[in-house]
């Protein structure tokens, strides 16, 4: 059985105090929801992150990750946060190829290649998002921009490598928009990836790979999103600034 996961993305949200006292209570709320196969995960911005890690010890379904590392082990990158550092703080996972880091930072699908890589040799979990633009959606695109990122992105490492991803397909005009993706369309993307994760790594790979749907998922989408057969959960905006909303979605696989 594939691993279910509910995570959310504060993006640059909370103060630290903020950050701290949202995640205590998220963890009180969700920490007898979520069960069996499932697992609810916090991306925070990097000054959280330790401090969430401690607050989690002891809750085995709840865990921290990062929004963003570098693709270079260190070195004179002033400002910048590296693989190795994120995972010395006890965070589990790290999100690439969010659509907000390749639109407004410029990030390509190469040097996603190698944030993965390095992400990986740092035994951190990517969530690598990969999405259409509204506009490649209209141009009937969608397909071949999916495939291009998942190609460029990530089809480059060997089956061990692969298996350790999430991928969380986010449609950017869903992003932040309330717009949220029909069931159909994003089970109908969701389909598509796991069928070229099959045809790259073989069926056993793709049954086992988490993908999420994220876009404007919320308490009322989510029962109907999560009960697609290729959708393994969500990876949550703005509804993950709230403790209540947050929890309403791990609760939705129960
Ligand atoms: P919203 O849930 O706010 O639409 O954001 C989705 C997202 O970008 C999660 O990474």
């Amino acid at each position: 059985m594939r691993k279910k996961i509910v995570a959310g993305n504060w993006k640059m949200n909370l103060d630290y105090n903020e950050g701290l006292a949202l995640f205590s209570e998220i963890i009180n709320m969700v920490k007898d929801e979520a069960t069996g196969t499932q697992e609810a995960v916090i991306c925070s911005p990097f000054i959280h992150i330790h401090s969430l890690v401690q607050l989690a010890k002891g809750y085995n379904k709840v865990a921290v990750g990062a929004q963003n590392a570098h693709q270079e082990e260190k070195g004179a990158y002033t400002g910048e946060i590296s693989a190795k550092m994120i995972k010395s703080t006890g965070a589990a996972y790290v999100i690439l190829g969010h659509s907000e880091r390749r639109q407004y930072f410029g990030e390509t699908n190469a040097l996603l290649a190698k944030k993965t890589d390095t992400a990986l040799k740092n035994d951190l979990r990517p969530i690598f998002c990969i999405g259409e633009t509204l506009q490649e959606r209209e141009a009937n695109t969608h397909f071949d921009v999916i495939k291009t990122q998942l190609v460029e992105g990530i089809f480059h490492l060997d089956a061990d490598q692969f298996a350790k991803l999430v991928i969380a397909y986010e449609p950017v005009w869903a992003i932040g928009t309330g717009v949220t993706a029909t069931s159909a369309q994003a089970q109908e993307i969701h389909e598509f990836i796991r069928k070229e994760i099959a045809a790259k790594y073989g069926q056993e790979v793709a049954d086992a790979t988490t993908i999420l749907y994220g876009g404007s998922c919320n308490p009322t989408n989510a029962a109907e999103l999560f009960a697609q057969p290729d959708i393994d959960g969500g990876l949550i905006g703005g509804a993950s600034l709230k403790s209540r909303d947050f929890t309403d979605i791990v609760k939705t696989f129960n």
